[in-house]
């Protein structure tokens, strides 16, 4: 029988999700169906959604914006490092319950394990739903001793720290730590197509640190760019996009969900392809 699977948010249109899935379960010859599922906000619409999906036979469905806050709440397990964000991105359908997970957190750590290095101090700029899973990510399975977050708003980057037990600073110190740093994340939406770039001197980076930015949209945002001029590792959106779908597919459609370059490749194309439509 045909395994089915598929991601819910709204907008969804543009997600790259249905093809990584696809792309793996062709390697595996297997006939699964991975769909992108417009769900408009609100809590009525996505209940009704989960409740079609489940009774339809789905084995689980990823859950993208605006839904993540309320697929957790309305799971009636969820694990850990999920309560923990306050988020969920995965919901896998049991038979009479719904449990949530949080696969962008393994998936932004697994990001970071493939560069081989093992940070010390981090310092995430913003604290948004993103910057919660990437503090969770760092304190929980990177082993960071030392996560600082910087946001504009300074009240909520002190939530966030709460979480995870990490200090923050005031959001134009942020060049001022850059010494002591060898992980810098931007979860702040500044670098994304449309919007201002992130204005921050890279310089006093160590040249062993590690730069990423959750964004795929564009792929090499100017802070990558800046990053891999001064030789240091960048990791960007689309690396952490394809270890979090890792997750869901090993859980609901197959068994071999392998990250490579392959997939890489075939997803900037996918990306070059509709910048250009
Ligand atoms: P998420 O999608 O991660 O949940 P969000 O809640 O929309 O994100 O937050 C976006 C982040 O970008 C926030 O940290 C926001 O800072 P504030 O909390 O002060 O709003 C940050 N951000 C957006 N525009 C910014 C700007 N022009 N300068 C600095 N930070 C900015």
């Amino acid at each position: 029988m045909t395994r089915r699977a598929g991601v819910l948010g709204w907008p969804v249109k543009h997600s790259l999700s249905p093809l990584i899935h696809r792309i793996w379960a062709a390697r595996e010859g297997r006939a699964i169906s991975y769909e992108a599922i417009p769900v408009e906000p609100g809590d009525t619409a996505f209940r009704a959604a989960i409740e079609r999906l489940a009774s339809a036979g789905y084995k689980g469905v990823n859950v993208t914006l605006p839904h993540k806050e309320r697929a957790l709440a309305i799971a009636d397990e969820a694990s850990g490092e999920a309560r923990a964000a306050g988020a969920a991105n995965m919901l896998t359908f049991g038979k009479r319950q719904v449990l949530a997970d949080n696969s962008d957190i393994a998936g932004f750590a697994a990001a970071v394990e493939e560069t081989g290095r093992k940070p010390a101090c981090a310092l995430i700029l913003g604290a948004g739903g993103a910057a919660r899973g990437v503090a969770v990510a760092l304190k929980r399975r990177l082993g960071v001793q030392r996560p600082i977050i910087a946001n504009r708003t300074r009240a909520r980057a002190q939530e966030v720290a709460r979480i995870v037990d990490a200090e923050t600073i005031d959001w134009s110190e942020k060049e001022s730590v850059l010494a002591g740093v060898d992980l810098l994340v931007n979860t702040t939406s500044l670098g994304m197509t449309g919007q201002p770039p992130l204005a921050i001197n890279l310089s006093a980076l160590a040249p062993a640190s590690i730069v990423a930015d959750i964004v795929y949209a564009p792929l090499e945002t100017p802070l990558l760019a800046a990053a891999r001029a001064r030789g240091l590792g960048a990791i960007d959106g689309l690396s952490m996009l394809m270890h979090q779908a890792a997750f869901g597919y090993r859980a609901w459609l197959g068994s071999a969900a392998v990250v490579d370059a392959d997939l890489r490749a075939r997803l900037v194309a996918a990306l070059n392809a509709r910048d250009g439509s």
